[in-house]
């Protein structure tokens, strides 16, 4: 089947390779002329396991194409994706501008019948916009052709992208139109193999079910870090109580992990808008409220406990840094907690030594040459001279380390994490301090 796909982001690109990687013939079109020459002479632009060799072997056997051309693009398929971004405006809403700009183009250009389907995050209602703006440009023209707007979200994780596209949990198609349905089980059939994962249902409610996934995992982070909170103060391990309540089915082991708060380009994000648009219809989203406050304090804790250490006196510190993207397995930095960790401790008067594996890069993209911030190039480096030692991000590297030279290395012997990756009795052994997540902190030895 012949396929467009607006927009190369993560979402764009991964689908628009996923779905070359089985046989369909597929155009991605960006607006970013720098972008789209880049993919066309192998270079992939974000960081995601896999994506590099789908991306290339694709492309190769013309499987896969990118052009800037919107018009091309209109016109090579009857089914064409929205994946264009919907970045946060100052209040919070989704700002739809790119996505209603590429539905000016479709029907600028449209020469026959089209189906749309949005794979952006989008607001409930958006489709019916989409709708009208394409509707519009059609009169607009004196041309009448049959279309669709279908919702299809995507749920896809970063450093995982590919394999989530490929093997995917469900398929929401939102659409009310059989022939759109068809269309659409067509396209999907090779990721549907073995037992159905298609849930069709309105549009309304299909564009609903992406923002209620999203709000309802960082309701899950945000309300185990509440409970980490009152652990602390209560002389309970909230490792302990995540394994016990885990271990209950309905609660189930994922994404109860406490740590320095939910970052990244969907939660944060989503959540607000998903606040915006529940007061947009007059009502007031308590527990939406509650997920994001609890949230915004959350990535402040780490910075909180290391300032208490040294008694709000950072002014010359060196603190070293483990992580900087907001996840592992990826070199994103958007909404990191690692940038309120950063931004915080300059605030105070410290420095900054910080490795991450993959986002030092995007570190350096985002904050300049700066005097406060060194990036060096592996964990031991980053220790070499420093006070103390915070992490925010759970990469493999960081899970083993040796305790023996950081006790030797880190001037007061602490280490700060907000990922509870060791065992404190283990940390503590090699006379360091510990302060983690939800547990009792332990004093360095000699303090
Ligand atoms: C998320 C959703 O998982 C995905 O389905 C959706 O399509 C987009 O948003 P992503 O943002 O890539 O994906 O990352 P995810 O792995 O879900 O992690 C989000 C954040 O939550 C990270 O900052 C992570 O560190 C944090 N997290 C996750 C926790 O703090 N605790 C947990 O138990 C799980």
């Amino acid at each position: 089947m012949k396929v467009t796909v607006f927009g190369t982001g993560y979402v764009g690109l991964v689908q628009g390779a996923v779905l070359a990687d089985v046989g369909h013939q597929v155009l991605c079109v960006d607006v970013d002329a720098a972008k789209v020459a880049a993919l066309q002479a192998g270079q992939i632009p974000i960081h995601e396991p896999g994506l590099d060799k789908l991306v290339t072997s694709n492309h190769a056997n013309g499987r896969l194409r990118f052009t800037t051309d919107a018009a091309e693009g209109v016109r090579h398929s009857e089914v064409i994706f929205l994946a264009v971004g919907t970045p946060p405006d100052e209040d919070g809403s989704a700002d739809l501008q790119y996505v209603l700009a590429v539905a000016r183009t479709i029907a600028e250009h449209m020469t026959g019948p089209r189906i749309v389907i949005n794979k952006s995050t989008v607001p409930v209602g958006t489709a019916d916009k989409v709708r009208d703006v394409i509707a519009q440009g059609l009169a607009a023209r004196g041309a009448s052709y049959g279309f669709d707007v279908v919702s299809n979200p995507e749920f896809l994780k970063e450093g995982a992208a590919v394999a989530d596209c490929q093997r995917p949990d469900r398929i929401i198609i939102g659409t009310s139109n059989p022939a759109s349905e068809a269309r659409l089980r067509e396209l999907y059939a090779p990721f549907n193999r073995n037992h159905d994962r298609i849930v069709v249902m309105d549009v309304r409610s299909a564009e609903l079910t992406k923002y209620a996934a999203n709000a309802m995992l960082a309701t899950k982070i945000s309300f185990m870090n509440e409970i980490a909170n009152l652990a602390e103060r209560l002389g309970a391990n909230v490792e302990a109580v995540r394994r016990g309540i885990g271990s209950d089915p309905r609660i189930g082991y994922h994404f109860i992990y406490p740590g320095a708060g939910y970052g990244g380009s969907c939660f944060p994000k989503d959540v607000k808008a998903l606040v915006r648009t529940a007061q947009d219809t007059g009502f007031e989203p308590l527990l939406l409220n509650a997920v994001e406050a609890r949230n915004e304090a959350q990535r402040n804790v780490l910075f909180e406990r290391i300032s208490a250490f040294y008694g709000g006196q950072l002014q010359g510190k060196t603190i070293a840094l483990w992580g900087l993207a907001f996840k592992p397995n990826t070199d994103d930095m958007r909404e990191a907690p690692s940038r309120n960790l950063l931004e915080a401790l300059w605030a105070a008067g410290a420095r900054v030594q910080a490795y991450d594996p993959v986002a030092m890069k995007e570190a350096q993209r985002i904050y300049g040459e700066r005097g406060d911030l060194v990036l060096v190039d592996n964990v031991d480096a980053a220790v070499q001279g420093a006070d103390c030692l915070a992490i925010v991000t759970e990469w493999q590297i960081f899970r083993a380390p040796d305790f023996e030279q950081l006790a030797a290395n880190l001037k007061d012997r602490m280490v700060f994490d907000g990922r509870n990756l060791y065992d404190p009795a283990q940390v503590a052994s090699y006379g360091l301090g510990y302060v983690s997540i939800g547990r009792q902190p332990v004093q360095p030895k000699g303090h």
